[in-house]
């Protein structure tokens, strides 16, 4: 069976090529389509158009399916950690100890900012966002470092000590970002911590008393960054590339990365969801109400932590996440009613035929930020969080780009809709 596609336009017909995965995922390469028919093609929220061939992740929506390297996410979420997958994510394979030792070092190294960051953080007024202080402050970090303002794209010798940087950097930033929009002093990252007990130690510490680091809150978010930390072309990841793909430095690639996951349809929707059961729940509504609501395109509102491009059956991470909630809790003898709604709100949506047709399922953000209310991350700083997970996938999708000999400048076409031939008018003539 021939592996060429047929295109009849305007009486002639075409053969496109076409490619296969090593998913058995199938595409037809447009990439001559213009040059041979004079016709681009138009897709709207690229739901049907790959931007690239990709070895990084690999999703099945309609099987619910996420492996990061072939890895399913189910193993490494009960066998792994951020660190290690981090560097599977960006390395490609597992690391030995040797190597992860080698990597864990240098993100010791270099989790220090340059001293005169925190003027830059003292001129944030208290209650910045701080997904904008951390998009503008991965910029500004990059400002104390020669080789990012003298980016050499390509066989960068430095690119793996820019890894380690960024990595490690993003958590100091994101914890000193919480701690600006507090008015709290400054705590800085201890030498002996690992990745996520010296976040939660900058985050909570005081100068004082150091912050208790329960093994259950350390292991939890260990966890919530693990899941986070790649998903293929989603809105961040693709602008991550669409900025690498113009030769810009790894830290305003990734500083771009992070204003796109802030939106609330994407990054943005854990706060979202947080938000959306506390209102729920201080309405005293049981949920339905707020169902009906979501299901009427006229009320502006949405189910959030529901429905995704891809996942068309459960998201793989909300169902790890869902059990992780219910351990995090006991361990912690918590009990949050909003996590109840949480629940509750599922059980009817699954049962809703809106939903249904619609396969719409609870996706990532929808128990995440029940977790981090559990061990005390503040709703301001959930898509910070995210963004602290989804480092490692930015800078695996930015060296992706990099080494490939054929990387070219991200540039799509449009089809102009304006007005045809017009001509300038001198203003006393305008109406
Ligand atoms: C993330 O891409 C990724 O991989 C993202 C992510 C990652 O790891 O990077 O997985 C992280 O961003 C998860 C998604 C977080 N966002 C939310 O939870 C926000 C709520 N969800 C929706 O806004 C929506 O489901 C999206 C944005 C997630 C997906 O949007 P699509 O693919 O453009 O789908 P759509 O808006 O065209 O919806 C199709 C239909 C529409 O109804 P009809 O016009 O067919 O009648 O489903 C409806 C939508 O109105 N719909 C919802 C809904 N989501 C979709 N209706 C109510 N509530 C919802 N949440």
């Amino acid at each position: 069976m021939s592996n060429e596609a047929k295109l009849e336009l305007d009486g002639k017909s075409y053969t496109l090529p076409t490619l296969t995965g090593s998913e058995h995922e199938k595409a037809v390469d447009v990439s001559a389509l213009r040059a041979n028919t004079g016709y681009i093609t138009i897709d709207d929220g690229y739901g049907n158009t790959g931007s690239c061939v990709s070895n990084i992740t690999f999703i099945d929506g309609d099987k619910g399916i996420l492996r990061y390297r072939g890895i399913p996410i189910e193993e490494l979420a009960e066998k792994s950690n951020f660190i290690e997958t981090a560097y599977l994510i960006i390395y490609g394979t597992l690391p030995t100890r040797a190597q992860l030792k080698v990597f864990s070092d240098q993100l010791t190294d270099h989790q220090f900012l340059h001293e005169d960051m925190k003027y830059h953080f003292q001129g944030f007024p208290t209650g910045a966002h701080p997904m904008a202080i951390l998009s503008s402050m991965i910029n500004a970090a990059s400002c104390f470092d020669e080789g990012l303002m003298n980016w050499k794209w390509g066989k960068n010798q430095q690119f793996d000590t820019y890894v380690a940087k960024l990595t490690s950097q993003v958590r100091t930033i994101a914890a000193y970002s919480y701690r600006k929009s507090k008015g709290l002093p400054l705590i800085y990252p201890k030498q002996d911590y690992k990745y996520t007990a010296n976040f939660l130690h900058m985050m909570f510490s005081m100068p004082y008393e150091d912050f208790e680091l329960k093994p259950e809150v350390v292991k939890a978010l260990d966890l919530i960054f693990l899941l986070h930390a790649d998903h293929e072309q989603n809105c961040s990841t693709s602008t991550v590339r669409m900025v690498a793909s113009s030769q810009a430095n790894l830290f305003a690639s990734c500083a771009a990365g992070v204003c796109a996951l802030w939106g609330p349809l994407h990054g943005g929707a854990n706060q979202a969801v947080l938000e959306m059961l506390d209102e729920i729940h201080r309405s005293g509504d049981d949920g339905s109400k707020f169902i009906t609501a979501a299901k009427d395109k006229n009320s502006g509102k949405k189910l959030m932590g529901f429905g995704h491009r891809v996942y068309k059956n459960h998201d793989p991470r909300a169902k790890i996440i869902k059990v992780a909630c219910d351990e995090v809790l006991s361990k912690l003898h918590i009990t949050d009613p909003l996590l109840d709604i949480a629940k509750k709100l599922e059980e009817a949506a699954l049962k809703d035929p809106y939903f249904v047709e619609r396969k719409l399922y609870p996706n990532v953000d929808f128990y995440s930020g029940i977790i981090m209310r559990a061990i005390g991350i503040p709703v301001e700083m959930f898509t910070v969080i995210f963004a602290i997970g989804r480092m490692p996938g930015w800078i695996a999708n930015y060296k992706e780009i990099m080494e490939e000999p054929k990387s070219r400048i991200y540039r799509p076409r449009q089809i102009y809709t304006g007005k045809t031939m017009n001509h300038y008018l001198p203003i006393e003539q305008r109406k």
